[in-house]
């Protein structure tokens, strides 16, 4: 896909390449995505710019996680000849544009936006008092205004950094004249899955699904699932409101199976193995599109760089275009 000469709506969207995702990513957003790409026409960004405002003490790795996370996007559906994935750091208009916006943001404005507060708190042992971790959400705005995205699917946590881009959008276009597009967040019903642990599933405690996890790996982690912990002698009626596999039933398996499944937990009439090897066959049901369409891309780091590359040329299309007028706009010299 090109540059949209199309009426539909414009979507951005983005991630930071966290490396290998897991079944909660794409239950959350990833999912998403899929199905927006269909109706929309569609940006999806490796936010590899942003992932430097925290992690920029070591980079290394940054490659590696680039690749995990694209190859999972493929995995699950993304599709390049219907959607445009690229990634930021090929897209040099985004630190220009984010040089622009920069100027006419309020420091009260980004002091302001709650995950900044936060994050300085979670992360006090990384210091990331910079300016460019303050700038986050104005490197953010850049992204969506870009590409005059209209939707921008997000978690929760990211709805203030999308509001802040209507203030950002609506300051310039105040200032200079009507270029820019406000975009609107779209809401991911978010749904936390706990992990193999019963906490919530994050790659930080160790307690992942993940999306290329192999059928006996997925077998072996749900066989040693803790389950509700008053059920101890297969006898004892469990209570699956408190058991984790019961959590993950609800996720992945059809709503008969987990209605009977709560009702002979209770009785007692299913044992905790059975009902895990159930789970494991739901999982495994569900992952196998995405393991079929992983073998396409996992051998092949070389194709996925080339899609990259070309995501990247439809982006820059339209990015330069943007901040052309930007800049016109702003009375700043352009190349053309
Ligand atoms: N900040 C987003 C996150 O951490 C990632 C992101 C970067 C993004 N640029 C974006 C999301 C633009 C939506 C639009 O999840
Ligand atoms: Fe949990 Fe299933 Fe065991 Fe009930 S039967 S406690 S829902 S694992």
């Amino acid at each position: 896909m090109g540059v949209g000469t199309t009426m539909k709506d414009r979507v951005l969207s983005g991630m930071q390449p966290s490396g290998m995702l897991h079944v909660g990513n794409w239950m959350g957003a990833l999912e998403n995505w899929v199905k927006m790409q269909d109706v929309f026409e569609s940006y999806f960004m490796v936010a590899d710019y942003h992932s430097l405002t925290t992690g920029y003490h070591d980079t290394r790795e940054l490659p590696a996680k680039v690749l995990d996370m694209v190859v999972d996007w493929l995995a699950a559906g993304l599709d390049p000849d219907r959607s445009v994935i690229f990634r930021q750091s090929m897209v040099p208009e985004h630190a220009e544009l984010h040089l622009l916006l920069s100027m006419i943001t309020p420091l009260g404005w980004l002091e302001r936006v709650p995950s900044y507060k936060e994050k300085l708190r979670e992360l006090a042992q990384r210091d990331i008092h910079t300016y460019g971790f303050l700038g986050y959400p104005v490197l953010q705005s850049a992204d969506i205004v870009l590409y005059r995205a209209d939707k921008v699917p997000v978690g929760q946590d990211q709805v203030p950094h999308v509001e802040l881009t209507r203030e950002i959008v609506r300051r310039f276009n105040g200032l200079y004249g009507n270029v820019l597009v406000e975009p609107e967040a779209v809401l991911t019903e978010s749904r936390v899955l706990p992990g193999v642990d019963g906490r919530k599933m994050s790659k930080s405690y160790g307690n992942t699904l993940n999306l290329g996890e192999s059928q006996d790996s997925v077998t072996q982690k749900i066989r040693v699932m803790v389950t509700d912990p008053a059920r101890i002698r297969r006898s004892d009626p469990g209570n699956p409101d408190v058991c984790p596999v019961f959590s993950l039933h609800k996720a992945f398996s059809d709503t008969e199976t987990v209605q009977e499944i709560d009702r002979s937990c209770r009785q007692a009439s299913i044992g905790c193995v059975d009902c895990k090897g159930l789970l494991s066959s739901a999982i495994n049901l569900k992952l196998r599109p995405i393991r079929e369409r992983r073998v396409t891309w996992e051998s092949r780091p070389d194709k996925v760089e080339e899609l990259l590359r070309e995501g990247a040329k439809s982006a820059r299309a339209v990015a330069r275009q943007t901040l052309d007028e930007v800049k016109d706009a702003m009375h700043l010299a352009t190349l053309q």
